[in-house]
């Protein structure tokens, strides 16, 4: 028990200083504004959203913002979550004036949760692996449920994690099966993105729903 809460709060602590010191860098480290692997992939995660309107979406791990703005303009309601207060800092900027939009600093592994809004779309791009780590399994294994838990009948949930050759790639299906074991079908999936341009990196995208 003082293990695991030692080991939490050890992991914690760590990816958010982890991610302080990525965006700290300055703008745009990971270049989802000009690599074109980035930009093709928020483009597959965009289409992914359907053509619907949401009442209540959530965005876990939203960075500096720029997925965000495009689910700002799907959704009535959007919380958008974020460990790292450096990255928020930015993503507040950029959509500031935005109604309808709540920027929440916290680990997803400890967030109580959107209370009253159960979300009909979760989306999850390129977050699962920070949490994955052998010290903190069981938080990890538990983040499915709790995120599981948090989707509205009829929602949609989005995951798209990147992945470089067969072993990783297995990696995000095991993602996708965790859920899938929790209740929810898989509506669609594809691996975005030509690993011959992209340094053999692609990104699998997935559409989960309700039974
Ligand atoms: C690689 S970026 C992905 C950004 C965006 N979701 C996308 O798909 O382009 C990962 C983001 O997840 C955040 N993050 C990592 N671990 C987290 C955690 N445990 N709780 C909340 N956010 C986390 C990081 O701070 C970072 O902004």
């Amino acid at each position: 028990m003082i293990f695991d809460a030692i080991a939490g709060w050890l992991a914690r602590r760590s990816v958010r200083r982890k991610m302080d010191r990525v965006f700290s860098r300055g703008r745009d480290p990971f270049g989802y504004e000009k690599l074109p692997y980035e930009t093709g992939r928020l483009k597959a995660m965009e289409a992914a959203l359907g053509d619907r309107r949401y009442a209540s979406g959530l965005e876990i791990g939203c960075a500096e913002g720029v997925f965000t703005e495009k689910l700002a303009a799907r959704a009535e309601r959007l919380a958008a979550l974020d460990v790292s207060p450096v990255a928020l800092e930015r993503a507040r900027a950029r959509l500031a004036g935005r109604p309808g939009v709540a920027f929440v600093e916290a680990d997803v592994r400890d967030w109580p949760g959107p209370g009253a809004y159960a979300c009909d779309l979760i989306v999850v791009g390129d977050v699962l692996y920070y949490l994955d780590k052998p010290m903190v399994r069981r938080t990890f294994e538990e983040t499915f449920g709790r995120i599981r838990g948090w989707l509205a009948p009829g929602g949609l949930l989005v995951l798209a994690h990147g992945f470089a050759g067969p072993a990783e790639r297995r990696i995000r299906e095991g993602y996708r099966e965790r859920f899938e074991r929790l209740g929810l079908r898989l509506v669609s999936e594809s691996a975005v993105g030509d690993p011959a341009v992209s340094g053999g990196v692609q990104c699998l995208v997935s559409c989960l729903a309700e039974r």
